[in-house]
């Protein structure tokens, strides 16, 4: 239970929020059913798991890769967003109707946040919806919602290549663009909510940094403390399926 204060306080902040950012983590999907990566139940202590999260797996059998993606992807499927994404969704709405600016950068690949209704989303380890050509024939990416999919692997549509799931894998560079906007919003923030990350892996967990080192507030919404919690100016451990529509029952009693 947070101290209604410190709501009231973080809710007050939202209100005033002119150029407004959300990082979020694979927490934030945990109370839609989605597993989180790292703790006890982690979706990366099972090893086979990693090795199929590589270019080297992929390129050595495509066709067990995708039948894992399809076999996530299916998984996936019967999720539903909580009602911390569509707090966040909600905040969004406010933040731009009154003229600010808002970008919700994340870490997750499941699409929850586009479907609870958030609009200025980055992507930063993309998303398993989309595939795309394994030689980069192209920039454009084929969205798949189907699963199973008819054949694996999916051919290119683009040339005879065939294409591979937009996400980023151990060893791969994040998409430069993406990345670097993400940078540039966490600067010009006035506020970062960070919720449900760990704060481990970069260049995501440096981003609050550039915020706080800007100037702007810095608050984490996690189960439990991270090496963030430290350098954030505030600190609420909790369910964020919990805490963030709470912050926003107070924003809109605030009037934002
Ligand atoms: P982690 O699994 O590392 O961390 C999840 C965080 O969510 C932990 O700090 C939990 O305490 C917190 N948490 C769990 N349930 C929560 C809840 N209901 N409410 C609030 N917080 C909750 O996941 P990420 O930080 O997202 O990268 O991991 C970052 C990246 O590492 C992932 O995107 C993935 C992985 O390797 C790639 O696949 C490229």
């Amino acid at each position: 239970m947070i101290e209604p204060e410190t709501i009231a306080k973080v809710a007050e902040l939202m209100v005033k929020a002119r150029r407004a950012v959300v990082l979020t983590g694979a927490g934030v999907s945990a109370e839609s059913g989605v597993p989180t990566f790292r703790g006890k139940d982690g979706f990366w202590r099972d090893e086979d798991v990693t090795q199929l999260a590589t270019l080297k797996g992929f390129l050595a059998d495509p066709k067990k890769v995708w039948e894992w993606y399809d076999w996530r992807r299916g998984q996936l499927k019967e999720v539903e967003p909580n009602p911390g994404h569509y707090a966040l969704a909600e905040w969004e709405k406010t933040v731009v109707g009154r003229g600010g600016s808002y970008s919700l950068i994340t870490q997750n690949i499941d699409g929850l946040h586009e479907h609870a209704g958030s609009k200025n989303i980055l992507e930063l380890h993309g998303n398993i919806w989309y595939a795309r050509c394994l030689k980069g024939c192209t920039a454009e990416l084929k969205y798949l919602p189907d699963t199973p999919l008819p054949e694996y692997p999916p051919p290119c549509p683009w040339c005879n290549s065939i294409l591979r799931p937009h996400v980023v894998w151990f060893g791969e560079q994040l998409d430069p663009a993406i990345t670097e906007e993400s940078f540039t919003v966490s600067g010009a923030a006035d506020l970062i909510l960070v919720v449900g990350t760990s704060a481990q892996v970069y260049p995501a967990a440096g981003l609050p940094y550039v915020t706080s080192r800007a100037g702007g507030t810095v608050v984490e919404i996690n189960l439990e403390p991270t090496e963030l919690s430290y350098a954030a100016d505030f600190a609420l451990h909790g369910k964020s399926g919990e805490i963030l529509p709470e912050l926003m029952d107070k924003v809109k009693e605030l009037g934002g």
